[in-house]
Order: structure tokens, then C-alpha cells, then sequence
């Protein structure tokens, strides 16, 4: 494998404040061309990790190339190639959207045609030709994040990190932004580094790494991931009162009298998991039946990512 493969290397990279560990270790690599998703959960080490791929943040330990530059030795080489929004990026609310635009393209030292063209792409690429002249403050969500992206990539960067840039989007919205992220990779070869809490959004990147608590706990596709991590079948049950049905589920649990591994609440649906699903759904009928809690029949089902990560993170 060469440098031409990755995007991104990294080798036990780790960052400490003070006595505690942010970021502990961490290993991965990222080829070229690809979605790769960082996920965790809050205060799990994913900024960190990330300002310190950008430069921002210098390591405590351990090594980082990106494109082939090493982060530490060669910061300015990086920074010209890559694109970054942050977690609470910022339009300036008092300027139009052009002149947001204008702004960031003079940050990254363009100017005269490079400029206008660069600008007239983002426009067209966020969908945002007809709003030149609205101000930040009038942008509605969806368009927001869809024109910070546009900030991230006026100077065509061949790598683009984006911080939970879908944060507090509604699901419409999410989804035309993910469908500019696939654009962006398969028409202009671009690489993205992604964090998210989404996991429909995880479901959508090639690679993924979990981090917990510093730490990554496990690492590969979305598909991959489900098959080598998941210890055990996922049962679903859909009970008529599921705060009654967990109550009840979770004592027999703790008396032996159900064979789970774990059992968690998603909505109005139970989840367990369990090794041996045949006997986990007869003593599941037999507590619910006894306590007087309704239920369809339950289902064995195809694990999602969130069952994934919580069974990496037991
Ligand atoms: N400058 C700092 N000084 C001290 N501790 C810090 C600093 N920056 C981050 N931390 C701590 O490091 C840990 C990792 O923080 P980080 O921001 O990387 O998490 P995260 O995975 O991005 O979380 P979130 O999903 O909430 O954005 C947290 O416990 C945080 O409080
Ligand atoms: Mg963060």
C-alpha cells in the first residue's frame, strides 16, 4: 500500500490534557475516494482526533500523514489540500451569502476568476444560484449547511473533514446534504472524513470507526461490521406498554429466568439480544404473558449499526 492509496494515516496518534486522555492510540487509515465515518459518543475523542489531523491541535503521541504530508512536519502543504467544517461553524449572518463566500475564498488566498468561478460552482453545487443576496440570517437549515460546505470547498480540496455537519438538521435536509457528499466523491474524486450521531448517515459511508472513550473499538464497513461484531441474534418485540415489558424484562433477566445478553428500549420497540433466540422468545412470552403486557409476535431481525456499537462498546 502507498501513500497514493490513503487519504489519511494515522499511527497511535493520542492526545492528553493534563492527566487525562482524549484520545488514546489511535490507528486507521483512510483510502482515497471514499466516505469514511467517525462515530461516538459525545466527548468520545472525535473533534480531538480530528483537530489534530488538521493541524490545529498538535499530538501528544503517535504520527499522522494526510495526502502523504506528515501533519506535524509539513502543516502548510496540508492545509492548502484540505477543506474543514467545523462541529459549530459560523456564516457571518450579517453578510449575503456571496459575500460570505467572497470571504472564505480570500481566506484561502483566491482571487480575480479563480475566485468568481469557485464561487459560481459552490452556488450551483449547494443549490443556492437565486439566493446570492440573502442574508446569513435568512437562511433556513438545510441551506445553511449546504452553503457552509460550499465555504469548506471554494479551494478544491482533495480531502474535506466535516464535524457533525448535519447536527439538528431535519431528515429532508440530511439527505440532499449526503447526496452533495456522493456527488463530490464520485465526480471529483474528493475524500471525506465525516463524524456523526446519525447512524442512517453511518450506514451511507464505506468505512467506519467507532471510538469510545478514546479508544477505537472496532473498524470496517457498514456491512462488515454487523456480521464480525454483533455476538448474537437481535430479537425485536413491539409490547403494548414498553416501559412495563422493560420492567419486566430486565427482572427476569437478573433472576435467570430470561437468557439475554441486552436488552434496550428503541421508541415504542424492545431489543434484545440474545444467543439462542428460539429459547430467548419462549421465556420473553412467558414473562410478558405473566405480567400482563400485550405484544406482537416477535421478530429475529437484521442488527442495526446502533446495536452494532452498543455490542462493541460491552
Ligand atoms: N482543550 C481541552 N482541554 C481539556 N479537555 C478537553 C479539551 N478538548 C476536549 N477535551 C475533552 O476531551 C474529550 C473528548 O472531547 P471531543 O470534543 O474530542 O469529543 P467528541 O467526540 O467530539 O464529542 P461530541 O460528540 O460531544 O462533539 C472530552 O472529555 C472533552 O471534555
Ligand atoms: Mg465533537
Amino acid at each position: 500500500m502507498t501513500e497514493d492509496t490513503f487519504a489519511i494515516q494515522t499511527e497511535k496518534l493520542s492526545k492528553r490534557f493534563g492527566h487525562f486522555v482524549a484520545v488514546n492510540s489511535v490507528t486507521f487509515n483512510v483510502r482515497r475516494g471514499t466516505i469514511f465515518g467517525f462515530l461516538g459518543p459525545n466527548g468520545a475523542g472525535k473533534t480531538t482526533t480530528m483537530r489534530m489531523l488538521l493541524g490545529l491541535l498538535r499530538p501528544s503521541g503517535g504520527k499522522a500523514k494526510i495526502l502523504g504530508y506528515d501533519v506535524a512536519h509539513q502543516p502548510r502543504a496540508v492545509k492548502k489540500r484540505i477543506g474543514y467544517m467545523s462541529q459549530r461553524f459560523s456564516l457571518y449572518d450579517d453578510l449575503t451569502v456571496e459575500e460570505n463566500l467572497l470571504f472564505f475564498g480570500r481566506t484561502y488566498g483566491l482571487r480575480g476568476a479563480r475566485l468568481r468561478e469557485r464561487i459560481q460552482y459552490a452556488l450551483r453545487m449547494a443549490d443556492l444560484i437565486g439566493r446570492e443576496q440573502t442574508p446569513g440570517r435568512e437562511l433556513a437549515g438545510g441551506f445553511r449547511q449546504r452553503m457552509a460546505l460550499g465555504a469548506a470547498i471554494l479551494h478544491d480540496p482533495e480531502l474535506i473533514f466535516l464535524d457533525e455537519p448535519t447536527a439538528g438538521v431535519d431528515p429532508v435536509s440530511r439527505r440532499s446534504f449526503w447526496e452533495l457528499l456522493y456527488q463530490l466523491v464520485n465526480d471529483e474524486g474528493v475524500t471525506i472524513f465525516v463524524t456523526t450521531h446519525y447512524m442512517d448517515e453511518a450506514e451511507q459511508c464505506q468505512e467506519l470507526a467507532f471510538i469510545h472513550g478514546g479508544q477505537i473499538v472496532a473498524q470496517g464497513s457498514p456491512a462488515d461490521l454487523k456480521v464480525t461484531l454483533m455476538r448474537g441474534v437481535v430479537i425485536e418485540l413491539t409490547p403494548d406498554d414498553p416501559p412495563e415489558a422493560m420492567r419486566l424484562l430486565k427482572e427476569a433477566s437478573a433472576a435467570g429466568a430470561l437468557r439475554v445478553d441486552d436488552i434496550a428500549l428503541y421508541g415504542a420497540q424492545i431489543h434484545l439480544v440474545a444467543q439462542d433466540a428460539a429459547q430467548a422468545q419462549q421465556q420473553l412470552a412467558e414473562v410478558l404473558t405473566t405480567g400482563g403486557v400485550q405484544f406482537d409476535p416477535p421478530d429475529v431481525i437484521r442488527p442495526s449499526l446502533e446495536d452494532v456499537f452498543l455490542s462493541a462498546i460491552r
